[in-house]
């Protein structure tokens, strides 16, 4: 079965943007796929400050989840107009080219819309660093847009759902082209 790795990168215990992850992994689940989240939090603040060991378990764990995906999720708020701190830390202990191959959805939440650029200028350059050549052009919404019901659930307006959902349906159309171009290629080779 196909595998799609998410990675939540906000340090925030009650998250939006990790929430908008387990929105995408309901849709990718019922068409197949099967997921895992991978959170800056598994990460101990140690690790993230001063640099993960190389025999560290928890990071060669969180290493092979990503090298077995297709596909990577990759949520965060936005902070000070860029990613998280958290982040930027944890993608620095991922090998070189830790996302070469990989199709990736980009996924950022704010406050307002004034950093409405924050994924193109800030995060993809980052993405691009890491080997992804794949990436979407991603989701972004501000507080206003998604916004906790009375039970403290995320609800998005229609408009806002809409977009979240082209751009899953971008993710599984480019997973699945990309898993059978590999299985052809594997066949010639
Ligand atoms: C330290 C910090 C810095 C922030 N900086 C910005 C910012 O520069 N621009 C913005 O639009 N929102 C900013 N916000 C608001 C968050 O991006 C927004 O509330 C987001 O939805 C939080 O996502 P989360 O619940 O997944 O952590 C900031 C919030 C915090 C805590």
């Amino acid at each position: 079965m196909t595998h799609i790795v998410a990675i939540a990168g906000s340090p925030a215990d009650k998250s939006k943007s990790t929430e908008l992850i387990d929105k995408v992994f309901r849709q990718l689940e019922q068409t197949g796929f099967t997921t895992k989240l991978i959170s800056v939090r598994d990460i101990s603040a140690q690790e993230l400050i001063y640099g993960a060991a190389q025999d560290s378990q928890s990071l060669k764990t969180i290493t092979g989840h990503i090298e077995r995906a297709a596909g990577v999720v990759i949520a965060t708020p936005v902070y000070k107009a860029a990613y998280s701190g958290a982040l930027k830390a944890f993608l620095d202990l991922l090998p070189q080219k830790a996302l070469a191959g990989k199709v990736i959805l980009p996924i950022m939440t704010a406050g307002s819309d004034k950093h409405l650029l924050a994924i193109d200028y800030a995060l993809k350059p980052v993405l691009s660093a890491l080997g992804a050549t794949q990436v979407l052009s991603g989701f972004f919404v501000s507080d206003q847009q998604a916004k906790r019901d009375q039970l403290g659930l995320l609800s998005l307006d229609g408009e806002t759902e809409q977009r979240l959902d082209e751009q899953v349906g971008l993710l599984v159309s480019l997973v699945r082209l990309s898993v059978s171009q590999q299985a052809v290629e594997a066949e010639i080779y």
